[in-house]
């Protein structure tokens, strides 16, 4: 049944290996991210552990740096630190799936994996590819293993989505619930609004339409795309990544935004109800598509791509010159807590902390230093006691954290690459957390509450960090040895 022939393989075998090749000296591969050995990399997908081992799928192109058509890339974990690199576990070489392996997840139950992902087909002729031309069948796939398949077969085929939709309906994510399973839909309707469609089954093979789940006024923009549903003592939570929203002072900056509702599920009438104002779960420049899953110790674990579609003009990641493009996030750990859903970065990932320093300032319209003679990869902890007018803090080649009247913002120079300002509202500055790598930065403010993403494209990295403003302060600082 296979579509892509022998020489589709043998081509991208030997594109692999010239990018192998611009790769090997790159100072901005990631030290202890994940990343795509060549190639693109978009969108976590079926992320699940299993018989104690970690799985992370994702969206990958392994032979063009920019993107086109996707596979589902694949890397295991025992300790959620260290990865290794698996064979592709999907391919669009199905009459259903030939134009990408879109995205999306997995799920457990007895001794297999469900897994359960969008087959994108375009068919030629003169079409726009969302009102006509394209396809995207609801695949599902059953694996006892994670690296092996068992059968793989369309559940609901794109003809029987039910009235009123684009050709967009994609990234199926699945859940139980009072014994039944659920699967919630991304898409985009014929009136421009983005929904989520909600199936249900008894079995995981046959799946039946229950309507719309949730759904936006025209502000929440016209797709919804990537969702996912969860519950937690306090709140349940539905993210999804819209497109189309208007930017705001300090909200919505980028192109595309991934956020949450927290709210309540009606499982009598099957709708989400909201009950807060959507909150984006990322304020930096580089987030979008997240995914989460419960790991075998019950936590909630969040992994975003830290990168986003469409960014140019604006900016731009110079690692395409050097064969690849883009990463994920580091895994978080999610909770709901008074009304906040709070992001923390895996504590697993304290076992890279290698020689530790830290410093007691106190400024007054004044400037200090910290010794930082590793700016690669980093942990910086700074606890905020008091901010009298302002605090700035440089670091790498000329990123700047700020924080001035309630607005904390991340500012670039020329090492991001067209990444200039993004910034938050945040009422009463406790921590900054900063976790850096070779090329990029992920800072977390007031233990989890805000999140900034970022890459950020260094040269010359200075052998410092610096403090400026009035502000009274604690820092520590570890180096990220992904060695140990
Ligand atoms: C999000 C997304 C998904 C889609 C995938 C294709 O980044 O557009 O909606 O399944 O990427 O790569």
């Amino acid at each position: 049944m296979s579509e892509l022939d022998q020489t589709y393989w043998n081509q991208l075998a030997q594109v692999q290996s010239e990018l192998s090749q611009k790769i090997i000296n790159d100072p901005w591969r990631l030290t202890y991210h994940q990343m795509p050995v060549t190639g693109w990399m978009n969108d976590p997908n079926g992320a699940v552990q299993f018989d104690g081992v970690y799985h992370l799928y994702h969206q990958y192109v392994p032979d063009n740096p920019d993107g086109g058509l996707v596979h589902w890339g694949h890397k295991t974990s025992t300790d959620m630190v260290h990865f290794k690199e698996e064979e592709l576990f999907l391919s669009p070489d199905k009459p259903y799936n030939k134009d990408g392996v879109y995205s999306g997840s997995a799920f457990v139950k007895d001794d297999e994996i469900h897994f359960f992902y969008t087959g994108n087909v375009k068919n030629p002729g003169d079409h726009d590819y969302t009102f006509s031309g394209r396809e995207q069948n609801t695949v599902h796939v059953v694996s006892k293993d994670g690296f092996t398949i068992e059968l793989e077969e369309v559940v609901i085929p794109h003809e029987d989505y039910p009235e009123g939709f684009t050709d967009h309906i994609r990234d199926p994510k699945v859940f139980e619930k009072n014994g039944m399973y659920y699967m919630v839909l991304g898409a985009r309707a014929l009136n421009h609004r983005g929904k989520i469609l909600l199936y249900s089954s008894s079995d995981l093979y046959k799946w039946e339409y229950e309507g719309v789940f949730a759904e936006g006024e025209k502000e929440m923009g016209y797709m919804w795309e990537c969702p996912d549903f969860f519950e937690t003592e306090e709140a349940d939570v539905l993210i999804f990544s819209p497109q189309g929203l208007k930017a705001t002072a300090h909200q919505y900056e980028n192109t595309h935004n991934a956020g949450y509702y927290l709210g309540k599920a009606d499982w009598k009438k099957l709708k989400f109800n909201s009950e807060s104002s959507f909150k984006e779960l990322d304020s930096g420049f580089d987030f979008y598509a997240p995914q989460t899953f419960e790991d075998e110790s019950g936590r909630r674990i969040l992994w975003g791509w830290m990168g986003l579609g469409d960014t140019t003009p604006e900016y731009s990641n110079p690692t395409v010159a050097r064969g690849w493009q883009h990463a994920m996030t580091l895994p978080r750990e999610l909770s709901v807590e008074n009304g906040k859903l709070m992001q923390r970065p895996l504590k697993e990932y304290e076992m890279l902390r290698d020689n530790h320093t830290d410093v007691q300032i106190s400024l007054n319209n004044e400037s200090a230093a910290m010794e930082a003679l590793n700016q690669k990869a980093f942990e910086l902890k700074v606890t905020i006691d008091s901010v009298d007018s302002n605090l700035s803090i440089s670091l790498k080649e000329d990123t700047v954290l700020s924080y001035d009247n309630k607005v904390f913002t991340l500012s670039h120079g020329p090492s991001g690459y067209g990444r200039s300002e993004r910034s938050v509202e945040i009422s009463d500055l406790h921590t900054i957390h900063v976790l850096a790598d070779t090329s990029s930065l992920e800072i977390f403010l007031n233990d989890g509450e805000h999140v900034l993403s970022t890459r950020v494209y260094p040269k010359v990295e200075k052998d410092r960090i610096h403090f400026t403003g009035s502000a009274t302060l604690f820092a520590e600082k570890w180096d990220l040895n992904p060695s140990i």
